[in-house]
């Protein structure tokens, strides 16, 4: 029987500094979650990328006093080096400046519009936040005229675009919502998006003059104009597979997106601006847009100005990635914002994973090292009947809601369950008077921590890997948590 197909996406980032915790944070969620469907067999994509041709980007460079091609590259090369150290399984890291990858795709989509009867020529007078890289209206400025997510007045433009009729799409889109074959979670955000379209969708702006972007992708038949950043940017997701090139296998094979996972401050672009492309262009809408709360810490959105910034890179220096990961995955409920501070992660570094898993493996194995315990043939396939059934099933549940922090509870679960085991049983005892029974309890015990490395693999697959490989030495591993001594 064939496998389901799975493909799921992030956001792609602004190179115009180095990763920070919100990416740490989105990008350690998608993976968990494509780790988790490989794991039960779905053929899994998972792709990442960077959104490089932006007016944010061509001014971070210009202030750098790099070309915006240099600057770029060794920005993409640290999140690259980044998510490798933080174990990001991705199938494709795409960028938006690649001419062979990206643009074709972004230009077949824009021809389809074009041909849809939906682009059309327009001045555009009003107000543009660059930090947002969006069209803004009087009325999502603060009370100083300020964007309130950057706090900077907006740059007043009047020029010559070409727009998008988004308005045709309002109800259309209403009416998949209302059905389900278009879905957005949670159902706040749902909320969020049919209030927006009660409103009624407006027509936007699709272009802008390429002498304010000079590196965009030229607007077919108009060298002077340069595809809007949403509208290239958004198209990543199909390009990336193919769609517009001749090689569009994976396109086909992958599209529609199971999940784009994105942070709530993008839903009017993910949930409204780019199901309408898809109608437009005549192409199936993903099934799924996630979208994930903040990343907070101390209760406030992290600023220099506050300094309250948390570097994720510093965490996985000192603590390891896996421990990065768990704090993310399981402190952090993926429906709201959460909060971070070092003093939080040190707690329940130390609670849960220190002297919680790390204690727990440590001695189970000593046991089976210092008893002479065999454990050659105890089922290792992690889906035996077990006494962690109920776990098991949680776990399961938890990830078709996507509600990773509750997948990661039902292990701890279960590793509760094992203190208590060896507590009740006493093994370390036992063994004096009646060692067959040891034995037979020890080997329960490596069962289940099998089980325990299996569930742990889209979570923390370093920790997996090594709890797997020191069950099969038959030894406890140097050392857990800390990863280094
Ligand atoms: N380039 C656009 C996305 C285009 S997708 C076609 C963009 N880039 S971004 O780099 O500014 O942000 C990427 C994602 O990171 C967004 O979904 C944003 O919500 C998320 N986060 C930024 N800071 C965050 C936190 N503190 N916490 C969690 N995620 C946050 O937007």
């Amino acid at each position: 029987m064939a496998n389901n197909t799975f493909y799921i996406t992030t956001p792609i980032f602004y190179p115009n500094g180095k990763p920070h915790m919100g990416h740490a944070y989105v990008v350690t969620l998608a993976d968990t979650l494509a780790r988790y469907h490989r794991l039960i067999g779905d053929e899994t994509y998972f792709l990442v990328g960077t959104d490089e041709n932006t007016e944010k980007v061509v001014q971070a460079a210009k202030k750098a006093d790099i070309q915006p091609e240099t600057f770029t590259k060794e920005i993409v090369q640290s999140f690259k080096e980044f998510f490798s150290a933080l174990y990001i399984s991705y199938n494709q890291f795409i960028r938006t400046s690649d001419t062979e990858r990206h643009w074709p795709g972004a230009i077949a989509v824009w021809e389809r519009l074009v041909k849809a009867g939906d682009i059309y020529k327009g001045t555009y007078e009003g107000l543009y936040c660059v930090g947002c890289e969006a069209f803004k209206t009087e009325k999502d400025l603060d009370e100083k005229g300020n964007c309130p997510e950057h706090g900077e007045p907006p740059q007043k433009l009047k020029e010559e675009n070409y727009f998008f009729k988004l308005s045709k799409y309002t109800k259309d889109i209403r009416k998949l919502v209302e059905e389900g074959a278009f879905q957005v979670f949670p159902e706040t955000r749902r909320n969020e998006l049919l209030a927006l379209l009660d409103e009624g969708l407006q027509d936007i702006s699709f272009s802008r003059p390429k002498k304010t972007i000079p590196w965009g992708i030229p607007v077919p038949g108009d060298p002077e104009q340069v595809i809007y950043v949403w509208c290239d940017a958004l198209t990543n997701y199909i390009s990336a597979l193919g769609f517009g090139r001749e090689d569009d296998h994976n396109f086909k094979h992958f599209w529609p997106a199971n999940y784009h996972l994105i942070g709530k401050d993008i839903l009017r672009f993910h949930a409204a601006i780019w199901p309408a492309m898809l109608l437009s262009a005549k192409l199936p809408l993903p099934t799924a847009v996630f979208v994930h709360g903040l990343i907070l810490s101390g209760g406030k959105k992290m600023s220099k100005t506050l300094g309250n910034v948390l570097d994720p890179q510093k965490f996985i220096d000192e603590y390891g990635a896996d421990a990065l990961r768990y704090y993310l995955i399981r402190e952090v409920s993926p429906l709201e914002d959460g909060d971070m501070t070092e003093e939080k992660f040190k707690e329940v570094y130390n609670a849960n994973l220190a002297n919680g898993l790390g204690n727990l493996v440590s001695r189970i194995l000593t046991m089976v090292e210092q008893y002479g315990v065999d454990i050659t043939d105890v089922m290792l396939d992690g889906d035996d009947e077990t006494l962690g059934g109920e776990e098991v099933a949680d776990y399961h549940k938890a990830f078709e809601c996507l509600e990773v922090n509750k997948a990661a509870d039902s292990v701890w679960s279960l590793i509760a369950f094992m203190d208590s085991y060896i507590q009740e049983e006493e093994p370390f005892k036992t063994i004096e008077e009646d060692e067959d029974k040891a034995h037979q309890d020890i080997r329960f015990l490596v069962e289940r921590l099998w089980e325990v490395a299996v569930l742990l693999e889209p979570l923390m697959p370093e920790t997996s890997e090594i709890i797997k490989s020191a069950i099969k030495r038959g030894e406890k591993p140097e050392t857990l948590f800390p990863r280094k001594q």
